[in-house]
Protein backbone atom coordinates (compact mmCIF):
# COMPACT_ATOMS: atom_id res chain seq x y z
CA UNK A 1 0.00 0.00 0.00
CA UNK A 2 1.17 3.49 -1.02
CA UNK A 3 2.75 5.37 2.45
CA UNK A 4 1.16 8.85 2.95
CA UNK A 5 3.36 11.08 1.65
CA UNK A 6 2.38 14.51 0.47
CA UNK A 7 5.21 15.65 -1.05
CA UNK A 8 7.63 14.91 -4.46
CA UNK A 9 9.59 12.15 -4.08
CA UNK A 10 11.08 12.92 -7.40
CA UNK A 11 13.08 10.57 -9.95
CA UNK A 12 14.87 7.16 -8.95
CA UNK A 13 17.23 6.07 -11.21
CA UNK A 14 18.13 2.13 -10.81
CA UNK A 15 20.94 0.62 -12.29
CA UNK A 16 22.50 -2.59 -12.18
CA UNK A 17 23.62 -5.74 -14.27
CA UNK A 18 20.49 -7.71 -16.26
CA UNK A 19 19.03 -9.85 -13.22
CA UNK A 20 20.26 -7.74 -10.67
CA UNK A 21 16.72 -7.32 -9.74
CA UNK A 22 15.94 -4.00 -10.82
CA UNK A 23 12.34 -4.87 -11.77
CA UNK A 24 11.82 -6.38 -8.39
CA UNK A 25 12.74 -4.04 -6.60
CA UNK A 26 10.95 -1.35 -8.59
CA UNK A 27 7.48 -2.63 -8.23
CA UNK A 28 8.10 -2.86 -4.64
CA UNK A 29 9.41 0.74 -5.10
CA UNK A 30 6.51 1.70 -6.96
CA UNK A 31 4.20 0.17 -4.66
CA UNK A 32 5.40 1.40 -1.23
CA UNK A 33 5.85 5.91 -2.41
CA UNK A 34 2.33 5.39 -5.00
CA UNK A 35 4.78 6.49 -7.74
CA UNK A 36 4.84 4.47 -11.39
CA UNK A 37 7.41 2.38 -12.48
CA UNK A 38 9.15 2.82 -15.83
CA UNK A 39 10.78 0.34 -17.26
CA UNK A 40 12.26 1.03 -20.62
CA UNK A 41 12.41 -3.23 -21.41
CA UNK A 42 8.37 -3.27 -20.68
CA UNK A 43 7.38 -0.67 -22.79
CA UNK A 44 9.74 -1.84 -25.61
CA UNK A 45 8.23 -5.07 -24.96
CA UNK A 46 5.11 -3.87 -25.40
CA UNK A 47 5.55 -1.78 -28.48
CA UNK A 48 7.49 -5.48 -30.12
CA UNK A 49 3.95 -7.04 -28.81
CA UNK A 50 1.67 -4.41 -30.75
CA UNK A 51 4.40 -4.55 -33.48
CA UNK A 52 4.58 -0.79 -33.63
CA UNK A 53 7.18 1.09 -36.04
CA UNK A 54 9.08 1.05 -32.96
CA UNK A 55 8.48 -2.72 -31.90
CA UNK A 56 9.70 -3.73 -35.35
CA UNK A 57 12.95 -1.68 -35.41
CA UNK A 58 13.55 -2.81 -31.57
CA UNK A 59 12.22 -6.94 -31.75
CA UNK A 60 15.93 -8.13 -33.40
CA UNK A 61 18.08 -6.28 -31.65
CA UNK A 62 16.35 -7.11 -28.17
CA UNK A 63 16.04 -10.68 -29.15
CA UNK A 64 20.29 -10.44 -30.08
CA UNK A 65 20.72 -8.70 -26.40
CA UNK A 66 21.87 -6.20 -27.95
CA UNK A 67 20.97 -2.09 -26.73
CA UNK A 68 18.46 -0.06 -28.34
CA UNK A 69 19.97 3.32 -30.47
CA UNK A 70 19.40 5.72 -28.21
CA UNK A 71 18.00 7.65 -30.48
CA UNK A 72 14.68 5.28 -30.20
CA UNK A 73 14.06 5.55 -27.17
CA UNK A 74 14.03 9.31 -26.44
CA UNK A 75 10.48 9.95 -27.85
CA UNK A 76 9.08 7.15 -26.28
CA UNK A 77 10.63 8.01 -22.58
CA UNK A 78 9.65 11.77 -23.00
CA UNK A 79 6.22 10.60 -23.70
CA UNK A 80 5.75 8.80 -20.68
CA UNK A 81 7.24 11.42 -18.45
CA UNK A 82 4.87 13.54 -19.55
CA UNK A 83 2.00 11.83 -18.22
CA UNK A 84 0.14 12.88 -15.25
CA UNK A 85 1.46 10.12 -12.77
CA UNK A 86 4.84 10.74 -13.02
CA UNK A 87 4.48 14.75 -11.01
CA UNK A 88 5.37 13.40 -7.78
CA UNK A 89 8.36 10.94 -8.77
CA UNK A 90 8.46 7.63 -10.74
CA UNK A 91 11.33 4.80 -10.53
CA UNK A 92 13.13 4.30 -13.99
CA UNK A 93 13.90 0.78 -14.39
CA UNK A 94 16.29 -0.07 -17.30
CA UNK A 95 17.12 3.35 -18.29
CA UNK A 96 19.56 5.32 -18.95
CA UNK A 97 21.50 2.37 -19.74
CA UNK A 98 24.61 4.56 -21.69
CA UNK A 99 26.17 7.79 -20.93
CA UNK A 100 24.38 9.78 -23.31
CA UNK A 101 20.74 8.19 -22.30
CA UNK A 102 22.09 9.91 -18.79
CA UNK A 103 22.60 13.45 -20.23
CA UNK A 104 19.69 13.38 -22.16
CA UNK A 105 17.64 12.12 -18.86
CA UNK A 106 19.47 15.10 -17.14
CA UNK A 107 18.23 17.78 -19.83
CA UNK A 108 15.28 16.35 -19.89
CA UNK A 109 14.24 17.04 -16.21
CA UNK A 110 16.44 20.66 -16.19
CA UNK A 111 14.05 21.92 -19.36
CA UNK A 112 10.71 19.96 -19.34
CA UNK A 113 9.95 18.32 -16.11
CA UNK A 114 11.17 20.34 -13.54
CA UNK A 115 10.24 23.89 -15.15
CA UNK A 116 6.46 22.19 -15.11
CA UNK A 117 6.79 21.11 -11.73
CA UNK A 118 5.35 23.42 -9.13
CA UNK A 119 7.58 21.43 -6.72
CA UNK A 120 11.32 22.09 -5.81
CA UNK A 121 13.83 20.33 -8.13
CA UNK A 122 14.60 17.03 -6.76
CA UNK A 123 17.91 15.75 -8.67
CA UNK A 124 17.30 12.02 -9.28
CA UNK A 125 18.31 9.23 -6.89
CA UNK A 126 20.72 7.09 -8.41
CA UNK A 127 20.67 3.57 -6.75
CA UNK A 128 22.91 1.05 -8.20
CA UNK A 129 22.29 -2.62 -7.15
CA UNK A 130 25.31 -4.98 -6.98
CA UNK A 131 25.16 -9.08 -7.76
CA UNK A 132 28.01 -11.28 -8.34
CA UNK A 133 28.38 -12.84 -11.43
CA UNK A 134 27.10 -16.06 -10.92
CA UNK A 135 23.75 -15.25 -8.91
CA UNK A 136 23.08 -13.50 -11.90
CA UNK A 137 23.04 -16.11 -14.19
CA UNK A 138 21.07 -18.19 -11.77
CA UNK A 139 18.54 -15.20 -11.89
CA UNK A 140 18.16 -15.12 -14.97
CA UNK A 141 17.82 -18.72 -16.15
CA UNK A 142 15.63 -19.05 -13.41
CA UNK A 143 13.33 -16.10 -13.96
CA UNK A 144 9.73 -16.17 -15.28
CA UNK A 145 7.13 -13.68 -15.13
CA UNK A 146 3.00 -13.34 -14.98
CA UNK A 147 2.30 -12.35 -19.03
CA UNK A 148 -0.67 -10.61 -17.15
CA UNK A 149 -0.11 -8.85 -14.30
CA UNK A 150 3.51 -8.78 -14.77
CA UNK A 151 4.62 -10.40 -11.10
CA UNK A 152 8.35 -12.15 -11.43
CA UNK A 153 9.14 -15.51 -9.75
CA UNK A 154 12.46 -17.29 -9.69
CA UNK A 155 12.17 -21.29 -10.39
CA UNK A 156 15.29 -21.39 -8.02
CA UNK A 157 15.03 -18.33 -5.86
CA UNK A 158 11.47 -16.94 -5.65
CA UNK A 159 9.12 -20.02 -7.19
CA UNK A 160 5.57 -19.52 -6.83
CA UNK A 161 3.27 -21.43 -4.77
CA UNK A 162 2.11 -23.83 -7.58
CA UNK A 163 4.46 -24.88 -10.26
CA UNK A 164 4.80 -22.28 -13.43
CA UNK A 165 1.45 -20.44 -12.33
CA UNK A 166 1.06 -16.68 -10.98
CA UNK A 167 -0.09 -16.74 -7.40
CA UNK A 168 -1.63 -13.78 -7.87
CA UNK A 169 -4.04 -14.38 -10.81
CA UNK A 170 -3.58 -17.70 -11.45
CA UNK A 171 -1.82 -17.49 -15.39
CA UNK A 172 0.95 -19.74 -16.31
CA UNK A 173 4.13 -18.27 -16.31
CA UNK A 174 6.55 -17.45 -19.26
CA UNK A 175 9.91 -17.22 -19.95
CA UNK A 176 11.32 -14.34 -21.81
CA UNK A 177 12.70 -14.38 -25.38
CA UNK A 178 15.95 -13.24 -24.20
CA UNK A 179 17.06 -14.84 -21.11
CA UNK A 180 18.54 -18.23 -23.22
CA UNK A 181 21.69 -18.39 -22.30
CA UNK A 182 23.21 -17.37 -25.28
CA UNK A 183 21.54 -13.76 -25.61
CA UNK A 184 22.32 -13.79 -21.30
CA UNK A 185 25.73 -13.63 -22.56
CA UNK A 186 25.48 -10.85 -25.12
CA UNK A 187 23.40 -8.62 -22.60
CA UNK A 188 25.97 -8.93 -19.67
CA UNK A 189 28.43 -7.99 -22.34
CA UNK A 190 26.40 -4.95 -23.36
CA UNK A 191 26.41 -3.89 -19.61
CA UNK A 192 29.62 -3.96 -19.13
CA UNK A 193 30.40 -2.17 -22.36
CA UNK A 194 27.96 0.28 -22.24
CA UNK A 195 26.22 1.05 -19.12
CA UNK A 196 28.80 0.74 -16.44
CA UNK A 197 30.02 3.71 -17.66
CA UNK A 198 26.38 5.55 -16.35
CA UNK A 199 27.47 5.04 -12.83
CA UNK A 200 31.02 6.55 -13.49
CA UNK A 201 28.70 9.59 -14.55
CA UNK A 202 26.43 9.41 -11.72
CA UNK A 203 29.13 8.85 -9.57
CA UNK A 204 31.19 11.92 -10.94
CA UNK A 205 28.38 14.01 -9.93
CA UNK A 206 28.13 12.72 -6.66
CA UNK A 207 25.09 11.33 -7.22
CA UNK A 208 25.70 7.18 -6.56
CA UNK A 209 24.25 5.07 -3.93
CA UNK A 210 25.33 1.02 -4.58
CA UNK A 211 23.18 -1.85 -2.49
CA UNK A 212 24.26 -4.91 -1.97
CA UNK A 213 21.89 -6.85 -4.27
CA UNK A 214 22.70 -10.50 -3.21
CA UNK A 215 20.84 -10.34 -0.19
CA UNK A 216 16.87 -11.57 0.18
CA UNK A 217 14.78 -9.12 -1.79
CA UNK A 218 13.18 -7.56 1.32
CA UNK A 219 16.78 -7.05 2.43
CA UNK A 220 17.17 -5.58 -0.12
CA UNK A 221 14.36 -3.30 -0.55
CA UNK A 222 15.28 -2.28 3.42
CA UNK A 223 18.53 -0.94 2.47
CA UNK A 224 16.67 1.37 -1.17
CA UNK A 225 14.07 2.61 1.33
CA UNK A 226 17.14 3.76 3.92
CA UNK A 227 18.49 5.79 0.61
CA UNK A 228 15.33 6.85 -0.91
CA UNK A 229 13.96 8.64 2.82
CA UNK A 230 17.06 9.72 3.29
CA UNK A 231 17.52 11.61 0.60
CA UNK A 232 14.31 12.19 -1.03
CA UNK A 233 12.05 13.66 1.95
CA UNK A 234 11.59 17.60 1.66
CA UNK A 235 13.86 17.29 -1.14
P1 LIG B 1 15.31 -5.00 -19.55
O1 LIG B 1 13.95 -5.53 -19.57
O2 LIG B 1 15.57 -3.69 -18.89
O3 LIG B 1 16.28 -6.13 -19.01
P2 LIG B 1 17.63 -6.10 -18.13
O4 LIG B 1 18.24 -4.81 -17.80
O5 LIG B 1 18.50 -7.05 -18.85
O6 LIG B 1 17.18 -6.48 -16.76
P3 LIG B 1 16.30 -7.66 -16.40
O7 LIG B 1 14.86 -7.29 -16.60
O8 LIG B 1 16.78 -8.91 -17.08
O9 LIG B 1 16.67 -7.88 -14.87
P4 LIG B 1 16.25 -7.08 -13.59
O10 LIG B 1 17.45 -6.37 -13.06
O11 LIG B 1 15.02 -6.26 -13.82
O12 LIG B 1 15.95 -8.30 -12.63
P5 LIG B 1 14.55 -8.92 -12.14
O13 LIG B 1 13.94 -8.06 -11.09
O14 LIG B 1 13.70 -9.33 -13.30
O15 LIG B 1 15.85 -4.83 -21.07
C1 LIG B 1 15.67 -5.83 -22.03
C2 LIG B 1 16.22 -5.36 -23.37
O16 LIG B 1 15.51 -4.18 -23.81
C3 LIG B 1 17.70 -4.94 -23.38
O17 LIG B 1 18.55 -6.05 -23.54
C4 LIG B 1 17.72 -3.97 -24.56
O18 LIG B 1 17.75 -4.66 -25.79
C5 LIG B 1 16.39 -3.25 -24.44
N1 LIG B 1 16.47 -2.02 -23.63
C6 LIG B 1 15.78 -1.78 -22.47
N2 LIG B 1 16.09 -0.56 -22.00
C7 LIG B 1 17.00 -0.03 -22.86
C8 LIG B 1 17.70 1.20 -22.88
N3 LIG B 1 17.54 2.13 -21.92
N4 LIG B 1 18.55 1.41 -23.90
C9 LIG B 1 18.73 0.50 -24.89
N5 LIG B 1 18.09 -0.69 -24.92
C10 LIG B 1 17.23 -0.95 -23.91
O19 LIG B 1 15.10 -10.23 -11.39
C11 LIG B 1 15.75 -11.26 -12.11
C12 LIG B 1 15.45 -12.62 -11.43
O20 LIG B 1 16.05 -12.65 -10.13
C13 LIG B 1 13.95 -12.89 -11.20
O21 LIG B 1 13.72 -14.26 -11.45
C14 LIG B 1 13.72 -12.54 -9.74
O22 LIG B 1 12.69 -13.33 -9.19
C15 LIG B 1 15.08 -12.87 -9.11
N6 LIG B 1 15.45 -11.98 -8.01
C16 LIG B 1 15.37 -10.63 -7.98
N7 LIG B 1 15.85 -10.15 -6.81
C17 LIG B 1 16.26 -11.24 -6.10
C18 LIG B 1 16.86 -11.40 -4.82
N8 LIG B 1 17.17 -10.34 -4.05
N9 LIG B 1 17.16 -12.66 -4.42
C19 LIG B 1 16.88 -13.74 -5.19
N10 LIG B 1 16.31 -13.65 -6.42
C20 LIG B 1 16.01 -12.41 -6.86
Amino acid sequence: MAEEISGSIGPIVLLGPPGAGKGTQAKLIAEKYGIPQISTGDLLRQHVKDATGLGLLAKDIMARGELVPDELLYDMVAQRLREADCKRGFVLDGFPRTAAQAGWLDAFLEHEFFEKSRDKKCLPIVIRIDVDYNDLILRLTGRRTCPVCGRIYNVHLQPPRVDELCDIDGSKLVIRNDDRPEVIRERLHAYEQQTKPVADYYQDKGRLVSVNGSLPAEQVSEQIFRVIESRAWGC
